[in-house]
């Protein structure tokens, strides 16, 4: 099957990790900033490990300097999901390389990544959602000032509120305070957990931070009750699989908890997490679920549909997701 087109929502997007390198390097040659070392002699994303990856993608966004410089980087990124079939996207959106959590400097981001947004929706019908994520190893007090840039800008476009970052970093308690200010704004919840720590990570996400969604949240298959929870609960994972397999969560796909968790009823959804670094896309994530899985249209037309119910969006962007993922297509 030709997945290039088949119509696909992602709800786990890093608009910052969706750079091409390409574009980061055109902006460091502009900008006259050596980041040379963050790359491989052919032009790809260079770090070692999980740990390292944050640094690098640090080093990547600080040649993002301005609001131009993100409407470019939106552009680029929407192009590229579109082309792969995206008709929907969530991009996590960090107030605190956007101007340093200033509400002043993140709102004219923020008007320059919609305006991108509005126009890759007129020319590729791309819709984008935007959920504002503080920064795990940055802590608790700096969620804070990222939640009130939160309650500012909330409305119909950012609509979501999520934590990332270094998952072993402090602990999930210290955000429940920005996951409150964000939930009395509006804005619906979502954290990464379970990618790096084990099943009592992603309890924490339900109890301390009252999430609907979790990103990752794959080791939970490591917990029979906790298993039963999310399906009962009606949890949505935000499951990327090439980027745990590429990060070593995994040592290959097959064996991947993704088709587990499903089959036992947890509501599983698929994203890329950041393509470029993982070196993945949308359609290469289908390619491979089919070949190693036998995912099949129906199975993935369930799956988007799973994605577009909870999808962070009115009522009247989701019938319209549900139609397009419904009409039939060759
Ligand atoms: N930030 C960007 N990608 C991430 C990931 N996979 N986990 C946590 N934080 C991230
Ligand atoms: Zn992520």
């Amino acid at each position: 099957m030709n997945w290039r087109d088949f119509p696909k929502i992602e709800l786990h997007l890093h608009l910052e990790g969706a750079a091409p390198p390409a574009l980061i390097k055109q902006l460091a040659f502009e900008k006259k900033l050596d980041i040379s070392n963050i790359f491989t002699p052919d032009g790809q994303y260079d770090y070692r490990d999980f740990w390292h990856f944050l640094e690098v993608y640090e080093a990547a966004t600080s040649v993002l300097t301005g609001p131009e410089e993100f409407k470019r980087l939106t552009a680029a990124v929407l192009e590229e999901s579109a082309a792969h079939g995206v008709i929907y996207t969530e991009a996590f959106l960090s107030p605190d390389f956007c101007g340093g959590r200033d509400v002043g400097a993140w709102r004219e981001y923020l008007h320059a990544i919609r305006e991108a947004a509005d126009e890759a929706h007129a020319a590729h019908g791309i819709t984008l959602r935007g959920i504002i994520t503080p920064i795990r190893h940055f802590g608790g007090d700096v969620a804070r000032e990222t939640a009130r840039c939160a309650q500012e800008t909330a409305g119909d476009f950012i609509t979501g509120f999520g934590i990332g970052g270094d998952e072993k970093a402090g602990h999930l308690k210290d955000f429940a305070y920005a996951f409150d200010m964000a939930r009395e704004a509006g804005l619906r919840l979502t954290a990464h957990a379970g990618e790096w720590c084990g099943p009592e990570e992603v309890r924490a996400a339900l109890d301390h931070l009252r999430v609907a969604r979790i990103g990752h949240g794959v080791r939970s298959i490591e917990d029979a009750a906790l298993v039963e929870r999310l399906a009962q609960e009606q949890i949505v994972l935000e499951v990327c699989p090439g980027s745990n397999v590429f990060l070593g969560a995994y040592p290959r796909l097959a064996a991947h908890p993704i088709e587990r968790l499903r089959a036992e009823g947890v509501k599983v959804t698929v994203s890329t997490d950041d393509p470029p670094f993982f070196r993945t896309t949308m359609t290469r994530e289908y390619e491979d679920l089919e070949r190693v899985f036998g995912w099949d249209a129906e199975r993935f037309t369930q799956v988007n549909l799973v994605a577009a119910e909870a999808a962070f969006c009115d009522d009247e962007t989701r019938a319209a997701l549900r139609d397009r993922l419904e009409t039939p297509h060759v």
